[in-house]
């Protein structure tokens, strides 16, 4: 959720920290701050809002830290900010310290008094007070007494150009460069700065001391770790247009592309034992990957006739699930490092189930858990709201679907023999925006409104209501048409907004007619379809998608939605790549 930066370099320190902060600042933009340490000690600035409030005269010295939050503790302001000093040491955190209560009454007992509500600063407190003149045994010390998640850059004063750093359960990697030596939240935000990286796992320690990095574990023992360049995938790409999120739509073609080659790629052998012979198969996921393990599940169930459980990551969790030996788990994450998702995994991993990864982050917590993993290409995606991860999510999940066809020895989708003309169609989709902008201009005062489809596009109509919800804040929920009638019909009011989603030929006229009955009673309506017959709908409002198999057309379908959402976003007046109270990568609970 926040992000973390530490960096030895010899000169622009500052600047590299504040560039590498604007990289991070997805994770969480409700304030920021850098210390730098020099020879006359720390120097801080910490504020309420923006990285770009940092801005201003740079700070002197060669080894700094920074941080990007997402308040868990204490609301966003300059004093909740981190660095937080004590005595000789300044910190940053990411993570929750869910001791921190008992830890700081502890403290608080001792004497000690606090700047701050965050939890983070109890960590920088018990280090000052565990320093006995060995900078790294201090952090470990404390790092023991920790319960929660953390990834934490630690400066003392006596030590230049050290810093010290600890992971469990947030992320952290190293980098370097001919002139650098950095720890960050993620390898993204290091493009253009480091050349090599390396990820730390949980329970481990990267120290920067003496002009290099080393990976310890607790008792300061080296750990053998390689340093890999930063790859394509991982590095992030000019902005041309006027906000990540519409960037990243405008990208899907060059995604789904490049995903498509990469899983043309991929072995799937070893594999074969698990979707051969798993017992049962789950999929668990949350936000917009949990639309796409549904849409896993509608075409597993569909295509290889097995049933697949499918839960949100937090409430597979907590339900004691059936999960056990031989099973398949697949998990679906963007990031790799959304919490729930992780202990879900975790959880299947530890009564003997198969975990099969769908991720964006080739080096994310999830990947190197997962027994197998399948890299997505979507490039690193920055705007809060996820758009081109989840078509490349769905074409990843359809492609799994058919490696469980293919092991299972059931006809092979006739979908695979389609998916070249992916890219293609949507960029032909790119044709509908001006025709959502339209839509957009005369939905934008709406309260509220309904996504509607059956099959598949109950999937879709529930990530086009999750955007409108995420960037536009209006009300927006994903309904089966087919439940239209058992109670949300009551709802129904003149000029509420219903929009329809209706890609399978066979269901068009049932879905058509819930349009019908809404429309009949004062509804304001829209229906997307590929099909012919939408040139005869009454809906007020039709978009006509870009045809593909209909297997595929979520893939497709859900490309207006999104761009619907990004300029309900514009034009209520919204910065569409910073939603309130959201953040990208939901590493706490
Ligand atoms: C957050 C983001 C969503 C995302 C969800 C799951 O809530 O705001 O856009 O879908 O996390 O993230 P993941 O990285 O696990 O796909």
């Amino acid at each position: 959720m926040c992000g973390i930066v530490g960096l030895v370099a010899k000169d622009n320190c500052y600047s590299r920290i504040l560039s590498t902060l604007g990289r991070l600042e997805y994770r969480g933009y409700d304030s920021a701050g850098i210390a730098l340490l020099s020879e006359k000690g720390f120097s801080v600035r910490k504020k309420k809002g923006g990285v770009s409030n940092l801005a201003g005269e740079p700070l002197a010295g060669k080894t700094g830290i920074g941080h990007t939050r997402w308040a868990t503790h204490g609301a966003p302001s300059d004093a909740n900010a981190h660095p937080h000093i004590a005595g000789k040491f300044a910190l940053v955190h990411n993570g929750i310290v869910e001791n921190y209560a008992a830890l700081k009454a502890e403290l608080l007992r001792e004497g000690e008094t606090f700047l701050s509500e965050t939890d983070s600063e109890v960590i920088v407190k018990l280090i000052a007070r565990a320093y006995r003149g060995d900078f790294f045994a201090a952090v470990s010390s404390v790092c023991a007494r920790l319960e929660g998640a953390y990834a934490i850059a630690v400066l003392c004063e006596d030590c230049p150009e050290e810093i010290v750093c600890a992971k469990y359960r947030s992320p952290l990697v190293a980098g370097v460069s001919c002139d650098a030596l950095y720890v960050c939240s993620d390898a993204p935000a290091l493009s253009g700065e480091a050349d090599a990286i390396a990820a730390a796992r949980d329970g481990e320690f990267i120290h920067i001391r003496d002009g290099k990095i080393t990976f310890c574990d607790r008792e300061g023992n080296r750990l053998e770790r390689a340093f890999t360049p930063v790859t394509e995938q991982e590095r992030m790409r000019d902005r041309r247009r006027g906000t990540f999120m519409e960037e990243e739509i405008f990208d899907i073609p060059r995604a789904l592309s490049d995903t498509l080659a990469a899983l043309r790629r991929t072995d799937f052998a070893p594999c074969a034992r698990a979707m051969r012979s798993a017992g049962k198969v789950f999929a668990v996921a949350c936000g917009t990957a949990f639309h796409a393990a549904l849409a896993f599940k509608d075409t597993v169930e569909r295509e290889v006739k097995i049933p697949v459980l499918c839960h949100t990551s937090s409430e597979f969790r907590y339900r004691d699930p059936l999960v056990g030996k031989g099973d398949l788990v697949v998990a679906v994450s963007q990031s790799g490092e959304t919490a729930d998702t992780l202990e879900a995994a975790r959880l299947a991993r530890s009564r003997g189930a198969y975990i099969l990864a769908i991720t964006n982050v080739a080096r994310s917590s999830l990947a190197s858990l997962a027994d197998f993993s399948v890299a997505m290409r979507a490039g690193p995606e920055i705007a809060v709201a996820a758009t081109k991860s989840y078509n490349c999510q769905l074409l990843c999940l359809y492609y799994v679907a058919a490696e469980l066809c293919f092991f299972r020895h059931t006809r092979y989708p006739a979908y695979m023999a389609e998916l070249s003309a992916l890219p293609a169609a949507a960029t032909a989709a790119f044709g509908t925006f001006s025709a959502m902008d339209s839509l957009a201009q005369r939905l934008q005062g709406a309260q509220g409104m309904y996504f509607l489809g059956r099959d598949a596009d109950v999937r879709t109509a529930a990530e086009g209501a999750l955007k409108v919800k995420e960037i536009a804040y209006v009300f927006a929920e994903g309904y089966a048409a087919g439940e239209l009638k058992h109670g949300t019909l009551a709802l129904i009011e003149d000029g509420f907004p219903v929009l329809a989603v209706a890609t399978r030929a066979d269901l068009f006229r049932k879905t058509e007619n819930a349009l019908e009955e809404v429309r009949s009673r004062g509804a304001y309506t829209a229906l997307f379809s590929q099909c012919e017959a939408i040139s005869e709908s009454c809906a007020d409002f039709k978009c006509r998608l870009p045809a593909v198999c209909e297997a595929l057309m979520p893939i497709i379908a859900v490309i207006p939605l999104q761009y619907f959402a990004l300029r309900m976003c514009a034009l209520r007046g919204y910065d569409p790549d910073k939603p309130r109270n959201l953040a990208k990568s939901v590493t706490v609970e």
